[in-house]
């Protein structure tokens, strides 16, 4: 089978096709990037010397694809994933835009030529950012939780937030960039007839994500902290009660290979997959883990609201359990210990990160 992998040098791209290797040795991946992500080149060597066939392409641009030859199936997690980006002063909006709408438009553009079945790696950021930050939350142990004595809205489970959550903006120029992917590539599925998946991902993190504090904040916090570098709770109470759940992307390999394998239409096309209640922490915990690990370091706080922070936000992927037998296999205490010994390891890593 012949793959195309869109952000292949990237945090979850690279570990897709080291871990689709691992499974499958005779697959024939083909990765495409354009190293706009910092430290991104550092996935080359490894993934070449895999046998991967890498090309240096700008989604953007379509006539980069135009040597692309004939796949069956296309994995798109090119993106500029952070929630900032458009508004922050490094990307405009309208390269925003190219970047994750119109690039994904080109590689749909290639799966209709080749009738390649066509997976995106969607985000938990399609979520309306007023919706979530309604929903009702207590502190619990350091973090906030869902306040179960109160009516919570439709799309909010006890194990978190369901596809049936609303998506209305405000989602961030990334999440409604991602949330607009989604819909053209599902249309492209059934005009074209081509299978179509949309695995909308919460937070992912692992060993060698480029932390980052609008991006990667698992890797970020951890680098950050090891390294006695200034840390700060942004926003709400000002104690990093902020709660997100964490996924190692490589968690998704199971899917992926039952995904390859089925064009069928009777399943749901797009599904959550996040680490769940379960796989949750906030802030405030994560720093008490550090402290454990690392010993002390102040962090201080700074209750002025960011745009776009959420309260709370873990995924429910009961969807993907029934459809796809799915559920998180990797634990955060194993996540956030890969991320320790990988930061341990590359004492530069957050310059490493830095935006280019
Ligand atoms: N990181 C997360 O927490 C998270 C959560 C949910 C979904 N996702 C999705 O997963 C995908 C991958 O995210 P990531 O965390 O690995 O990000 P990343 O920045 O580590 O990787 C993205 C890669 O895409 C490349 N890229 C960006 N624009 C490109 C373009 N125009 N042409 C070619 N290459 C381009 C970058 O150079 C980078 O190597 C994204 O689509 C993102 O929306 C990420």
């Amino acid at each position: 089978m012949k793959i195309l992998l869109s952000g292949i040098c990237g945090f979850a791209g690279s570990n897709l096709a080291h871990g689709l290797l691992d499974l499958d040795s005779t697959l024939k991946i083909t990765g495409v990037d354009n190293f706009s992500r910092a430290g991104s080149h550092l996935n080359i060597d490894p993934l070449r010397q895999r046998g991967v066939k890498l090309v240096h392409a700008d989604l953007r641009s379509a006539s980069d694809l135009d040597s692309i030859a004939a796949i069956d199936w296309i994995i798109d997690a090119a993106a500029n994933p952070s929630v900032l980006a458009g508004i922050d002063g490094t990307t405009s909006s309208r390269q925003l835009l190219e970047h994750n709408l119109y690039g994904t438009v080109n590689l749909l553009e290639l799966a209709k030529r080749y009738r390649a079945g066509f997976v995106l790696l969607s985000t938990s950021r399609v979520y309306s950012i007023r919706g979530l930050a309604s929903i009702p939350v207590v502190v619990k142990n350091d973090a906030f939780a869902p306040d179960a004595s109160k009516t919570l809205p439709p799309g909010v489970s006890p194990r978190g937030v369901t596809e049936a959550f609303s998506t209305t903006p405000p989602l961030s120029l990334y999440g409604s960039s991602k949330l607009a992917s989604e819909a053209i590539a599902l249309e492209y599925g059934e005009t074209f007839e081509f299978p179509v998946w949309i695995n909308r991902c919460g937070v992912l993190a692992g060993a060698g994500q480029f932390g980052r504090g609008d991006q990667g904040i698992f890797s970020f916090w951890i680098n950050s902290y090891l390294r006695r570098k200034p840390l700060k709770y942004i926003g709400f109470d000002g104690a990093g009660h902020q709660t997100r759940d964490c996924l190692h992307p490589r968690d998704l390999l199971p899917v992926l290979e039952k995904q390859f394998a089925s064009a069928e239409t009777g399943k749901p096309r797009v599904v959550n997959f996040g680490g769940g209640m379960e796989n949750s922490m906030s802030l405030a915990q994560l720093s008490k883990w550090c402290a454990d690990r690392f010993g002390p370091h102040p962090v201080t706080s700074d209750a002025q609201p960011r745009p776009f922070d959420v309260p709370w936000l873990a995924m429910d992927s009961s969807l993907a359990g029934e459809t796809w037998a799915w559920r998180p296999a990797q634990s955060l205490e194993t996540i956030l210990d890969e991320i320790a010994r990988h930061a341990e390891a590359n004492p530069r890593w957050l310059e490493t990160s830095a935006t280019l």
